[in-house]
């Protein structure tokens, strides 16, 4: 079932820069803060007592995200992971999973990754969405478990973009992309790449992380709207800074006013009190239940 604690830790070596899987999280607040009043930003300056090297490891991080996310590279992991050969598991045991996957040395929680996962759905089930709605809250994340297959961090999470075209200098710290081999070759670097304008981003490669990859293992299961929010949830170049319009169609457009909805239920519910597992566990297993069978091809 679920291997113990130890050997999921993310290994200390150049492929993990982060504390945690989390780190990139945490940077993504500082980019894209709820509230800018100097009240709300000094309570966030004081919560997240950032280390320098904690900074320095985010940098190294996408350093390596950006030299290494090639059209080469993403094809060779859809190859190897879209087929969904490597284990069957249910929702909760990647839950379990993921959960053992958690670093504690995030400075400023402990909560492991479940409980990102029930307040992130619980947030949601507050405003009285749709279960299909929670239920994407409550598993968006799973893809991550792809550390447990040793994938460098750089390869499952960060913000996600494009590759096969030009990329966008509102990607954060795009200047790294200088060092990624996909910049020499011309027919990637229009606008366009490879791709037809307005195509559909479902005919687009995207970087590789836990948002395709959960996508490919539930794409049965869930209502197309869901399905954007898991797939593009990362992809913080489009739904927060409007780039790659021009490979979007319609049917984008309309799904990205979802993935929208969904990205502050992502972002601003982590720092709230710890759910109450064992209260609220039994509502998840039934809702899970619901929608997924025992067993999942991951
Ligand atoms: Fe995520
Ligand atoms: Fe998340």
């Amino acid at each position: 079932m679920v291997r113990p604690a130890d050997s999921v830790k993310q290994p200390l070596d150049e492929n993990a820069p982060l504390q945690s899987l989390d780190a990139w999280e945490d940077d993504l607040l500082k980019r894209y803060p709820e509230d800018e009043s100097p009240e709300s930003q000094s309570e966030r300056d004081g919560f997240r007592n950032y280390e320098e090297d904690t900074r320095s490891g985010v940098r190294e991080f996408y350093r390596l995200n950006h030299r290494y996310q090639t059209v080469d590279f993403v094809r060779a992991q859809r190859e190897k992971y879209l087929p969904l050969r490597q284990r069957r598991m249910s929702i909760w045991e990647a839950m379990e999973t993921l959960n053992s996957l958690t670093d504690d040395s995030d400075p400023d929680t402990e909560l492991p990754q479940i409980a990102h996962a029930v307040q992130t759905a619980e947030a949601i089930r507050g405003d009285g969405h749709p279960e299909w709605f929670i239920l994407t809250g409550l598993i968006h994340d799973l893809g991550k478990v792809l550390c447990l297959f040793n994938e460098p961090q750089w390869a499952v999470v960060g913000d996600t973009f494009p590759v096969g075209c030009a990329f966008s200098d509102k990607i954060v710290l795009a200047e790294f992309f200088a060092n990624n081999p996909d910049m020499h070759v011309p027919e990637y670097q229009t606008a366009c790449g490879i791709y037809e304008e307005h195509c559909g981003l479902d005919n687009v490669l995207m970087s590789w992380g836990h948002d395709e990859y959960l996508y490919h293992v539930v794409k049965d299961y869930l209502p197309e709207e869901s399905l954007a929010m898991i797939r593009y949830h990362s992809f913080y170049p489009a739904h927060r800074e409007g780039e790659y319009e021009h490979l979007m169609n319609d049917h984008d457009q309309k799904m990205f006013k979802w993935v929208r909805r969904f990205n502050p239920y992502d972002l601003y519910t982590k720092s709230e009190a710890q759910p109450d597992m064992d209260r609220l566990l039994p509502w998840y297993q039934k809702l899970v239940d619901k929608f997924f069978p025992n067993e999942l091809a991951w």
